[in-house]
């Protein structure tokens, strides 16, 4: 029997009972969204302040995704790569042009296209390279988030990723984000292959590296013949004020990874694009998955790409992201709850004056639901905001205030 659910406590209770306990949501359950909002299951509306860990970019069911989303359900949705169909090289063309790369290889989550770009990175080591037989090594950051899957956290720094998950999947050398020496140093070795890294480290707390890092990164790479991986399943589409991180330092990845927000939230679809001279060394059975390309994930991720750039969804995120550190400088100012807000575009945190494994931060985000809008903490007491990017100037306004009230309330309990 299918249950029809009539309270957010019935709904929680079910997932309680019958779901594994692998996240720890807000208490709250949503039935339905529209543009930077969501309506909860008694009919209480919020402002989304987290999209889906950005993947929600161009607001809840965007009218034009949505229907690109029907239009092809009802008529293909999978064939599975053993057959061509007749959307997925129009979406191949699309992309590539769209972000500037001679190929794309389409997967479906984020994790999976960062997989993939391993796999790329590693063989074309071997082929191209010249690295010997298992030799190959790819450079990490300290404190990075690329996924969930087995090889993926075995290069993770968080203990609740990476605990008793072992034996781990060697081939990977950790350095410190944002450390160029370090970087500098660690490409000493003849053996790696390539560097992957997120342009800002949104998981860890929305860390911005330095002005630019990711430029001389990216120079210092390929002066050693290494592949510059830049994980932009977050930060990417328009997130941070540009189509990607990366544009703010003219740094074009030799491997670039997309996912999330390619379907405006909708679906599953993650790409990973790189030019000829890479992307070659895969061939027939030596990489794929069932859903991969599929023409609705295709069909999709063209309408969520147009939407982005019809709507001017970068330059809004970089105008309203500026508006929104502006406004919440003046709460550190004020605060002595809040140390710092950081950030690029509408990818920002706030920084809470408590120790890192206090509950601060997650009782800010219960009262910030208290009063209609909703955030996660990330690692220790960081709170990510990071709004839809059709937000409009007199929604942020509404935020800032209803946040500034939120911290006030918590400061000053009475
Ligand atoms: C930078 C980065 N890479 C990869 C992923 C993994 O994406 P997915 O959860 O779709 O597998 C995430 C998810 O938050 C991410 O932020």
């Amino acid at each position: 029997m299918i249950h029809t659910i009539t309270s957010s406590q019935q709904a929680m209770e079910l997932e309680d009972r019958y779901g594994a306990h692998n996240y720890h949501p807000l208490p709250v359950v949503l039935q339905k969204g529209a543009g930077v909002f969501l309506w909860d299951v008694e009919g209480k509306r919020y402002y989304d302040f987290l999209s889906a860990y950005s993947a929600v970019n161009q607001g809840h069911c965007h009218p034009s995704i949505v229907a690109a989303i029907k239009k092809q359900a009802e008529k293909l949705t999978l064939t599975s790569r053993a057959f061509y169909n007749d959307v997925l090289g129009t979406y191949e063309k699309y992309i590539t042009e769209y972000f500037n790369y001679q190929k794309v290889l389409p997967m479906n989550t984020g994790v999976e296209a960062v997989e993939t770009a391993i796999k790329i990175c590693r063989k074309w080591a071997y082929e191209e390279k010249g690295i010997p037989h298992n030799k190959a090594e790819i450079i990490v950051c300290e404190q990075n988030f690329h996924g969930r899957t087995t090889t993926v956290i075995s290069f993770s720094s968080d203990p609740d990723a990476c605990q008793n998950f072992g034996p781990y999947t060697p081939g990977f050398i950790k350095i410190p984000y944002n450390d160029l020496e370090a970087l500098s140093s660690a490409l000493k070795n003849p053996h790696v292959a390539g560097f992957l890294v997120e342009p800002i480290q949104g998981e860890a707390g929305v860390n911005v590296p330095d002005q630019g890092y990711l430029r001389e990164a990216a120079s210092l790479c390929s002066k050693s013949q290494v592949l510059f991986v830049a994980d932009e399943v977050q930060t990417g589409i328009a997130r941070t004020g540009k189509m990607l991180a990366c544009d703010y330092e003219e740094v074009r990845p030799d491997i670039l990874i997309l996912g999330k927000a390619l379907s405006g939230g909708t679906y599953p679809v993650s790409a990973v694009l790189a030019d000829d001279e890479v992307m070659k060394v895969m061939q027939p059975g030596q990489h794929g998955s069932t859903f991969g390309g599929n023409p609705v994930a295709a069909k999709v991720a063209m309408a969520a790409l147009d939407v982005v750039k019809d709507e001017n969804l970068a330059a809004n995120a970089a105008s309203m992201g500026t508006l929104f550190r502006d406004r919440m400088n003046m709460l550190v100012d004020k605060s002595e709850l809040v140390t710092q807000v950081r950030g690029k575009g509408l990818l920002n945190a706030l920084i809470i004056n408590d120790k890192p494994e206090s509950d601060t931060a997650w009782e800010i985000c219960l009262a910030l639901k208290d009063n209609g809008l909703l955030a996660k903490p990330t690692h220790g007491n960081i709170i990510r905001f990071a709004p839809p990017l059709v937000l409009t100037e007199e929604q942020l306004l509404d935020c800032c205030s209803i946040i500034e009230q939120t911290i006030n309330e918590i400061a000053n309990p009475n």
